[in-house]
């Protein structure tokens, strides 16, 4: 955006209130996404080996590089809207369990009867 002097503005963030909970569990949600980004891009290299000729070796090499492209869209996504990407979340063998706080049904009001 322009000023009208010529200079170029960043356009200032929207500020909406998100409660804790929610920026916790979008941060769940966006940490595990990454997570299998970085799995997808893992899994692309190693099978570059595997590709019977050239043109396909190259076009899975791409193939990672545009995972890498969403593993920066999600930490802009997590800077923008002002939460934390935690690795910490994400178990080494790939199970998911969502914080308790973020977990509907872990509150009592939600439990069954
Ligand atoms: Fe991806």
């Amino acid at each position: 955006m322009h000023d009208g002097l010529g200079q170029v503005t960043t356009l200032p963030k929207p500020r909406m209130e998100r409660s804790d909970g929610y920026l916790k569990l979008l941060s769940f949600v966006v940490s595990n996404a990454r997570k299998g980004e970085i799995m997808a891009i893992e899994n692309y290299s190693e099978m570059v080996h595997l590709m019977p000729d050239t043109d396909a070796k190259i076009e899975t090499v791409n193939q990672a590089k545009e995972e890498c492209k969403h593993i920066l869209l999600l930490e802009k996504l997590a800077a923008r809207l002002d939460f934390d990407v935690d690795d910490t979340m994400v178990s080494r063998n790939g199970s998911r369990s969502a914080p308790a706080s973020t977990r509907p049904c872990a509150r009592r009001t939600c439990r069954p009867a």
